[in-house]
């Protein structure tokens, strides 16, 4: 997305490196708009005999992610950018399909939430890498953020893990394959209801 000329920006640094940190950070205000929004979905979503614990696991992990929206968006401001945070726009550019998964067992969207979380973290680094170069400052707050990505991946692979460490969903690269993988750990219930 061609930014429009900045009228300013923080002191010290470029307009053309402004432009990109403010590309980078609109990508990411995009991903953090769907996730937040994704993850209340499977909050409404869940059903089965783990209801009440994922339901309410989710909740604060919304409440996370809506937070870094607003972070990367006032960051955006503060480098002279105007963050663009409307479900027309954020559809229009995104690269990702919209989740997939309606009403379905927790181990079915926790399956799906893992596949969702490894782009997400994946393309946070991916930013944090190129911001070594352009802005430590932008750099810092999304380092925080994925330390916070990181935990909640790590909640709910808890949920997909056996014993001996394994991931029901390792290999799966759609969120309906990770689905359908997860569906088997469910205690007497090998089948997907997908
Ligand atoms: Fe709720």
């Amino acid at each position: 997305m061609a930014t429009n000329k900045l009228h300013y920006t923080t002191p010290g640094m470029s307009e053309a490196d402004a432009q990109r940190v403010i590309e980078i950070l609109q990508a990411r205000l995009h991903a953090a708009n769907d996730l937040h929004l994704t993850l209340k979905h499977v909050h409404w979503n869940v059903v089965g005999p783990h209801f009440i614990s994922v339901h309410e696991m989710i909740d604060p992990q919304v409440e996370a992610v809506r937070g870094f929206a607003d972070e990367i968006a006032e960051r955006i401001a503060t480098l002279g950018g105007s963050p663009q945070g409307t479900p027309g726009r954020l559809v229009e550019a995104r690269t990702w399909d919209d989740y997939s998964i309606g009403r379905a067992t927790t181990q079915e969207h926790l399956g799906a939430v893992d596949v969702l979380y490894q782009g997400v973290i994946t393309s946070w680094r991916e930013n944090i890498e190129e911001l070594d170069e352009l802005d430590l400052v932008t750099q810092d707050m999304l380092i925080a953020q994925t330390d916070k990505l990181e935990l909640f991946h790590w909640f709910v692979r808890a949920h997909l893990e056996d014993k001996g460490g394994n991931l029901a969903t390792a290999g799966a690269t759609s969120e309906q394959e990770a689905a359908a993988a997860a569906a088997t750990t469910e205690h007497g219930e090998a089948t997907s209801t997908l």
